[in-house]
């Protein structure tokens, strides 16, 4: 005989609710059957996060292939009958700022917004190898000497391996009696001392990946782990006071490892760049509750550990060769922070097919848009030849104040005359070759003072209401309306 009961799965988890009455017959049995609180499983990609029904070979979402890992979740009811009431407050009224501790490395602190907050969450991301442990220990190691007490937890190292390493990094001197170093990664067990521990200011967890709590099937650094385990020792920071720093890999595609919902948990998300063939890191702010999310901090791999860099700009320019062509100085600026750095151009006779346009540092499509105004508005021939950009010192560029300075070391490339080597460049490049303003012309042109260039090329004042920017003493004030005045530098004879 036919049955007319559906099977248990086959139910949508609130058929009850949809069905109060139980009009649609067999199905009341079974809702009041089954379903109270059970373990169920849900597939969920590891590397963007979305959740579907069923095992797929490829994501949906982000189109990954074998991205796909089955997860259990636990389905509990929420609690009902709360007679607490969330209290609301208007806009007006005085909030302290958040205590801040200063961890002693300046450049750290600069991009913490002035130090960690208590309580708080930050998550530290970058490649394997960068630097990430260096920079948490160095930091955790100032702070055990200022008298505070910070505690280490590595997943990844023994604590002899973390040992020698704060001997290479000359910090084992006796006076940071206040850092405790653990190698574990069961979080269970970090949860439970956690919730002892009174007075630490600064709990480091390195790295959030190599995490595992035993209450989920699913192995460490997937999805449903690495979210578990954050939302614990967030909640045990949030409980106790300290700051807690979770220690994230990157993966090839620039999403710390899988969970990029690790990111809208945390207060602060902080990257480590850099290239590992340079010694130069830059630890940037992407997200930052309690400060700027555009600052950079510059530090220097040397034997000893990270160095603070305070002045970038001297560094990055430390290599430049003179009286080369191809070569610009741009004023860029890093969040708030003037940084200048040479761009480099090389232009080579293409052997054959399409022309090669190679690009380290920046945008490809921005340097494809700023030959075509080249050849275009300006005249300069260069769809025969390869071209090859570089950034010098490892650094990225984002800002299209670049393009003058770009366009400044391809023309010379091209005419084969050197640029000016006291001459700086920032300036936007519009599609007919204009010149356009951008922000912050006085302190990169200070910065340019500040390091002895004596002239600075850089947007004409179209608009009545743009002031010209304060020149700083000693350095004059090139303007250029449109690209073509710029080539036509390069084409002077003399
Ligand atoms: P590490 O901090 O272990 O990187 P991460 O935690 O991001 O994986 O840094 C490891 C690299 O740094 C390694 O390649 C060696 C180099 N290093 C130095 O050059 N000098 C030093 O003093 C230290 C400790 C590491
Ligand atoms: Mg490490």
């Amino acid at each position: 005989m036919l049955c007319l009961v559906p099977r248990r799965g086959a139910l949508p988890p609130d058929a009850e609710a949809q069905d109060p009455a139980g009009v649609s017959g067999p199905r009341k049995g079974v809702g009041s059957l089954a379903l109270p609180s059970r373990e169920r499983s849900r597939f969920v990609c590891q590397s963007c996060g979305a959740v579907t029904p069923r095992w797929v070979g490829r994501c949906e979402s982000c189109g990954g292939w074998n991205t796909i890992v089955e997860e259990t979740v636990e389905r509990r009811a929420v609690a009902a009958g709360s007679t607490r009431r969330v209290a609301f407050v208007g806009l007006a009224g005085e909030t302290d700022p958040p205590p801040r501790t200063a961890t002693g490395i300046a450049e750290l602190d600069r991009v913490l917004g002035g130090g960690l907050v208590a309580a708080s969450a930050i998550l530290v991301g970058g490649d394997p190898g960068i630097g990430k442990s260096t920079l948490l220990l160095q930091a955790a190691a100032a702070l055990a000497r200022a008298g505070r007490r910070v505690l280490y937890v590595s997943g990844e190292e023994a604590v002899e391996q973390m040992r020698l390493r704060a001997r290479r990094l000359g910090l084992a001197g006796g006076a940071e009696t206040g850092l405790g170093l653990a190698a574990t990664s069961n979080l269970r067990d970090i949860a439970a001392t956690l919730e002892a521990e009174r007075d630490a200011a600064l709990v480091v967890i390195d790295s959030i990946q190599t995490m595992w709590l035993d209450t989920l099937d699913s192995a460490p650094g997937t999805v449903g782990q690495v979210r578990a385990c954050s939302h614990e020792l967030i909640r045990l920071a949030k409980t106790h006071g300290f700051a807690l720093a979770l220690v994230g890999h990157v993966t090839k595609d620039g999403a710390i490892a899988g969970p990029r919902v690790l990111e809208h948990m945390v207060d602060a998300v902080l990257y480590f760049e850099g290239d590992r063939g340079h010694q130069f890191r830059i630890l940037r702010a992407v997200k930052n509750r309690f400060g700027a999310t555009d600052e950079i901090g510059v530090f220097e791999m040397t034997g000893q550990g990270l160095a603070e860099v305070p002045n970038p700009s001297a560094l990055f320019l430390a290599e430049r060769r003179g009286n080369i062509s191809g070569s610009a100085v741009f004023a860029g600026l890093e969040g708030t922070r003037p940084v200048l750095l040479e761009v480099q151009a090389l232009l080579a006779p293409n052997a054959g097919g399409s022309p090669r346009r190679s690009v380290i540092g920046w945008d490809g499509g921005r340097l494809s848009m700023l030959l075509a105004v080249l050849e275009t508005r300006c005249g300069l021939r260069l769809a025969a030849s390869d071209v090859y950009l570089n950034i010098a010192g490892g650094l990225r560029v984002t800002e299209p104040a670049a393009d003058l300075a770009v366009a400044a070391a391809l023309a010379s490339a091209v005419s084969d005359r050197p640029t000016d080597p006291g001459t700086v460049y920032f300036g936007e490049v519009g599609l007919s070759g204009e010149v356009r303003q951008v922000a912050q012309a006085e302190s990169r042109l200070k910065e340019a003072a500040k390091l002895g260039f004596a002239t600075a090329c850089l947007p004409r004042r179209v608009a009545r209401g743009n002031r010209r920017p304060a020149s700083p003493e000693g350095l004059q004030l090139a303007e250029i309306g449109h690209l073509s005045d710029l080539v036509a530098q390069f084409a002077a004879p003399g």
